[in-house]
């Protein structure tokens, strides 16, 4: 399969046919990396990694990436560059077009990354944008298929935030990969309407089926995977206390995987999380979207996920700008 000089800006311009090859890419990668292999496929090449929001992961994954394989990674943050303050987003990209190789942004805007895309001159991937976040996505099918060796037919309900950029992009990857994928929440949090027809539009052709449901019980019942992200995301914190009111019911809980009535369901977050209350943000609160004994159970995959951001953003660049 040929993916060279695409971008990843959303998973709605990926064929389950090339989702599949990038999740089977990734493996091959994880495998090489694990056995001391490493290939260069990306000797010589220069990345520029446009961050507008904080990140450890993403950027983590893509410096990490980016040496294994030979590039050059070059870190720009919020305050480093002009970028829609001083010069316009189509300036900014063919400037960094005429001098790397590709570009990453991790920002708010969705538009921001699609503007990029349109005049850079070189492959652009999405890191997050407050609409989607695709590279998190490929991830947490490889942890998925890792666990169950499949996707077709997995039950999946993703419970909380239901109209946030992981909720938006798992519900477009369910329904390219014939899943059974549930929303579980409160009505006021259900996706957009775009993003619900554009499921059911691929979810058609692939076989899978789309529900969303304010009913927790019937949400997560006969479920393979309980997936929640945080109730207010970045960009979002004015809302938290809102939220908190709104979410409680929707807390994933010993008793939520025990209502799935499966004896071996894995329990997946993005990440990061509130699960107890030793950061900042929770130390009133507590946990919020998953209790600390989830979070910390058999059941919990955060982690292989976490380090599947690595080999899945790996092979999006080797795929898309590797020799
Ligand atoms: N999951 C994720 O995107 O993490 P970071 O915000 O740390 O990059
Ligand atoms: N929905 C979260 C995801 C973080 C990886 C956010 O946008 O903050």
């Amino acid at each position: 399969m040929n993916l060279r000089g695409r971008h990843l800006l959303s998973l709605d311009d990926y064929s389950s046919e090339e989702i599949s090859y990038l999740l089977d890419l990734s493996a091959e990668l994880k495998r090489m990396k694990r056995s001391g292999i490493r290939p260069k496929n990306l000797d010589g090449k220069n990345i520029a990694l446009i961050f507008e929001k904080p990140s450890t992961r993403t950027r983590c994954a893509f410096v990490v990436a980016c040496v294994d394989e030979g590039a050059h990674p070059e870190y720009l943050g919020k305050s480093d560059i002009q970028l829609g303050k001083k010069e316009t987003v189509a300036d900014t990209a063919r400037v960094l077009g005429r001098m790397f190789d590709a570009i990453q942004f991790r920002g708010f805007k969705h538009e921001t990354v699609v503007g990029l895309a349109k005049h850079a001159g070189v492959p652009v991937w999405n890191g997050l944008t407050d609409k989607y976040h695709p590279t998190q996505v490929l991830a947490d099918f490889l942890t998925v298929q890792e666990q169950f060796g499949h996707l077709k037919g997995i039950t999946f309900a993703y419970i909380g935030d239901g109209r946030n950029n992981m909720a938006n992009t798992l519900l477009i990857g369910a329904a390219k990969m014939g899943m059974d994928f549930r929303i579980v929440a409160p009505k006021s949090l259900f996706p957009e309407d775009e993003i619900v027809e554009l499921g059911n539009k691929f979810a058609k052709e692939s076989g899978a089926k789309i529900t969303l449901t304010e009913d927790v019980k019937k949400g997560v019942k006969d479920c393979d995977v309980l997936y929640t992200d945080v109730w207010a995301s970045m960009g979002e914190e004015a809302e938290m206390q809102t939220r908190i009111k709104l979410l409680k019911p929707y807390q994933i809980d010993m008793n939520m995987v025990k209502a799935t009535g499966k004896e071996n369901p894995i329990f997946l977050h993005c990440l990061p999380a509130f699960h107890n209350n030793d950061t900042e943000y929770s130390k009133e609160i507590g946990a919020m979207e998953v209790s600390e004994e989830v979070f910390e159970s058999r059941y919990s995959k955060v982690f292989d996920q976490a380090e599947n951001r690595m080999h899945t953003i790996k092979a999006v660049m080797v795929a898309t700008l590797g020799k």
